[in-house]
């Protein structure tokens, strides 16, 4: 599966909102995107830009206490969050068809714990951190229609591919480490 993925970047919440709105653009019922990085990488914040990119003004937190918030937009939305999860099967025990519903997006926080129930293909989105404000996300996909797709993901996310962090003017925080972040 190697060589297909492909690496963005975010220099601030801003441009996470605006690389999930980018991908919203691309996914269909039955898509289920899966974020993968820690505590505070970003993942909430890229499902809040895709899905007001959807049209909902649903308000988008991480469900860790739902386990799964349906958002109505104009694609139904399924977040859920599976860090509490001990594993696919617990995912599989509140109902996989309607969490995993063909009719819905699915956007998927810490989807590693929970891979085992997504053999149906899910394309991967690893936010690794830098700094406090940089983000380098890896974009990868895992089987269903994603691996013929990276071409048309890789092209519309093109804005986000600068060679380093701070390459584009969005924020006031590249390499330097001067000013503070844009307020937008
Ligand atoms: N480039 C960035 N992209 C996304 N969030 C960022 C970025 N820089 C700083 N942040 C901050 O990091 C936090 C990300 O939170 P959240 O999206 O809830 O993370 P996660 O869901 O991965 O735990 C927010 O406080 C946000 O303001
Ligand atoms: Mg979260």
């Amino acid at each position: 599966m190697g060589g297909l993925e492909f690496q963005i970047v975010s220099n601030s919440e801003a441009d996470t909102k605006a690389i999930g709105a980018t991908l919203a653009e691309l996914l269909t019922p039955g898509s289920i995107v899966g974020l993968t990085g820690d505590l505070g990488a970003g993942k909430t914040r890229l499902v809040q830009g895709a899905v007001a990119a959807l049209g909902s003004d649903d308000p988008v937190v991480s469900p860790t206490f739902m386990l799964v918030r349906e958002y109505d937009a104009e694609v139904p939305v399924h977040h859920v969050d599976a860090y509490r999860l001990s594993g696919a099967a617990e995912l599989e025990d509140i109902g996989l068809d309607n969490v995993l519903d063909p009719a819905a997006i699915v956007f998927v926080e810490w989807a590693g714990t929970v891979e085992a129930a997504l053999s149906g293909g899910w394309l991967e989105i690893r936010i690794d951190t830098v700094g406090d404000t940089g983000r380098v996300m890896t974009v990868l996909p895992h089987d269903g229609p994603w691996s013929a797709r990276m071409g048309e993901l890789k092209a519309a996310l093109a804005a986000f591919q600068g060679d380093s962090l701070g390459d584009r003017p969005v924020s006031g925080t590249g390499r330097t480490g001067s000013g503070q972040p844009g307020s937008s």
